[in-house]
Formats: C-alpha cells, sequence, structure tokens
C-alpha cells in the first residue's frame, strides 16, 4: 500500500463554473495531485437536493468533467468519476442516515440557508451532508480539499466517522480532515465582496467570473467591482475594503506571490481603476490555457466518456469492499 495520503473531494455539475472554484478549489487539487492518492467526484446526486433540468444537468456533468481536465487534472494521478455511476454512495448515504442524529443535519448552516431560499425543501437538501459524508468514508480519506464553505460539512463527516467506529468498536472509517487554502478559500462575488462568489448566482450581472467567459466578458466584470470612495491599494481586514481586498486575493493566488509582493506590484498603479485592469489581465491570461484545453477536451467526447468509465471503475474497486463491510458489520446478510 502506498503511504501516500488519501485525498478526495467533489464538485456538484450544476451551474457555471466560477473563478472562486478554480481558486479555492481546482487549481490546489492539480498543483497538489502528485504527492497524494486523489479521488475527485463530480456530485451529481448533491445537484439533484435542488430543483435541476435534467437535460441540463447531463450537459454540466460533462462539461465539467471536461473543465477538470483542463485545469490540470490528470487521469494518471487522480481517479476522476462521476458518483452516480458507483453505486456505493447512495448506499452508504443510507447506511449512515440510519445512525446520524436528525439534530446534527438541522444545524447545518448550509442547509439553512438553502431551505430559506427554496419554495418547497425536499428530503435530500438536508440530508446532502449525510451523501457527503458517504463520499468521503468510504475511500478513508485523510485530506477534503475544499472551500471554507465546506468546512462544517467535513467537521460533520468526522462526527459521523467517530460516532460508527465507537458504536460499533471498531476503527473502521479514517477520520478525515478539511484541508482549507489560505489564501483563494473564499472569493467573493465582484457585485458584493461581502458574499460567496458563487455557481448559483453566476447568472447575476457582474457577480462572478465564469471559467469559460471570453477576455471581453472578463474585463468587463472586473470593471465594473465594487470597491470603496478611498484610493489606498493594500490588503486589509476592513469591511469597508473588502473589494479591494478581494480583487488583490485573486491577483495573489494566480501570481503566487506574497502581500508585500503584491502590494508593491500596485505601488505604481494610478487608482482602482488600474487595479481592475490588472487583476483582470492576470485572470485572463490564466483562463486561456485552460479554455484552449476545455475546447479540445470536448471535441473528442468518446475519450472524455472513457476516462470517466475508468475512473468510475477505480473508485468501485476501493469503494465496492468497504461498503460491503459496512453492511456486514451493520448485520445485513450479504448475498452469496
Ligand atoms: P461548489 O461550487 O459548491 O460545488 O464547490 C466546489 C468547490 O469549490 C468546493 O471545494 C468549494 O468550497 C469551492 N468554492 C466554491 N465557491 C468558492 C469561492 N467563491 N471561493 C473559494 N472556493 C469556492
Ligand atoms: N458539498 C460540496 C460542495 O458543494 C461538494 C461535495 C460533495 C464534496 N461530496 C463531497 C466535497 C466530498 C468534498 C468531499 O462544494
Amino acid at each position: 500500500m502506498s503511504n501516500k495520503k488519501r485525498v478526495f473531494s467533489g464538485v456538484q455539475p450544476s451551474g457555471a463554473v466560477t473563478l472562486g472554484n478554480y481558486l479555492g478549489a481546482f487549481k490546489g487539487w492539480a498543483d497538489r495531485q502528485h504527492e497524494k492518492v486523489n479521488f475527485f467526484c463530480l456530485v451529481d446526486l448533491h445537484s439533484l437536493t435542488v430543483p435541476q433540468e435534467p437535460a441540463e444537468l447531463r450537459a454540466n456533468t460533462r462539461t465539467l468533467a471536461a473543465l477538470l481536465l483542463a485545469c490540470g487534472l490528470s487521469p494518471d494521478k487522480c481517479t476522476l468519476f462521476v458518483q452516480s455511476h458507483v453505486v456505493a454512495h447512495a448506499e452508504a448515504c443510507w447506511l449512515l442516515n440510519c445512525v446520524t442524529p436528525l439534530g446534527w443535519l438541522q444545524r447545518m448552516t448550509q442547509y439553512k440557508d438553502k431551505s430559506a431560499k427554496q419554495e418547497s425543501v425536499f428530503t435530500g437538501l438536508l440530508d446532502y451532508p449525510v451523501l457527503m459524508a458517504g463520499d468521503i468514508l468510504l475511500y478513508d480519506t485523510d485530506e477534503v480539499p475544499v472551500g471554507d464553505d465546506q468546512r462544517q460539512h467535513v467537521e460533520l463527516a468526522r462526527d459521523i466517522a467517530q460516532s460508527f467506529n465507537s458504536r460499533y468498536e471498531t476503527e473502521f472509517f479514517v477520520v478525515p480532515q478539511a484541508v482549507i487554502p489560505e489564501v483563494g478559500a473564499r472569493v467573493m462575488g465582484l457585485d458584493d465582496p461581502t458574499s460567496k462568489m458563487s455557481k448559483s448566482s453566476a447568472h447575476i450581472r457582474g457577480h462572478a467570473v465564469k471559467l469559460l467567459d471570453d477576455p471581453k466578458e472578463i474585463l468587463r466584470s472586473f470593471k465594473r467591482a465594487k470597491t470603496d470612495s478611498g484610493n489606498e491599494i493594500r490588503f486589509s481586514d476592513d469591511p469597508e475594503k473588502a473589494g479591494v481586498n478581494n480583487l488583490l486575493g485573486i491577483y495573489k493566488v494566480l501570481t503566487e506571490k506574497s502581500n508585500s509582493e503584491v502590494e508593491s506590484d500596485f505601488a505604481d498603479a494610478r487608482g482602482y481603476g488600474d487595479l481592475k485592469t490588472r487583476v483582470a489581465e492576470v485572470v485572463i491570461a490564466a483562463l486561456e490555457p485552460i479554455q484552449a484545453r476545455y475546447h479540445e477536451i470536448m471535441s473528442d467526447p468518446g475519450e472524455l466518456d472513457r476516462i470517466l468509465a475508468v475512473g468510475a471503475q477505480q473508485a468501485a474497486a476501493v469503494s465496492m469492499p468497504k461498503i460491503e463491510e459496512m453492511k456486514r458489520m451493520m448485520g445485513l446478510v450479504l448475498p452469496k
């Protein structure tokens, strides 16, 4: 067995992929894939927890797979697969449902936020973190690289793992850890730097940069970005300066520079207009090769299907024995 750490993360194939997803998640996954054993999952079952247009969900799943590859995930180093292709995920969710107190789910802040926005709330939305815990625990995951917004869900997966282990007096589940990047963990909306840049708001003009936006759109979005009435270009915790802070944060992750290097890059900037243009240029340059590679991948759908089929096989080879053992421990009779 390799002593490399096991990494598992998931991303929902709903809505347009944003710069927040890239900086908070995909870039780090790709940069560190050589050091670890990686499982990256397109969590389509999670997407079903809010209403979806079936044809759109299908198309988005393929787009996302191609984008992840275009962002640098290599099928040689990562198992990239679609959650619904591996039945162990739905099964793990059921089995874990039966040992997870309802109160733990009702406390989740994402559930409270999302349910407040829905006219009718389906059971899957409440159960979402249990499905996610199953995803993580099936692969003996050590590390879960996610953005800051997912911290509470990973905590819940830890709680579920620990309570299962103590109930059955085993060390059956590895207790996973969230790995949250220091920078890029929370890219904020360009239109409102107090709220997270999110897929679900990506249709609002000026809110998000989408990974497939063309350079003109990207520049336009940055030019409209909300800043403050001052003119100081520096990192700051001051809520007034959240807009400038967000722009500098985006620049910092992409250029991989320190705070002081970033600030000195802008020492000669002529006001916020200049800051916005320069950040936009860095983003455009970073996304250009990703977009080119994306179009190349999408032009060969057979190859994309093949990569996902291999991924599903590799994922099943790990998760199917795990779920069998889980069933056995819980008292289910396995078929002969
Ligand atoms: P989601 O778009 O919710 O499926 O998230 C996929 C991954 O991207 C997760 O690891 C999120 O934490 C991360 N992510 C999403 N939005 C942002 C954002 N605005 N800033 C940083 N990370 C993000
Ligand atoms: N809930 C995560 C998100 O929206 C996606 C996800 C599902 C996930 N299963 C996971 C992330 C397992 C990490 C590990 O971002």
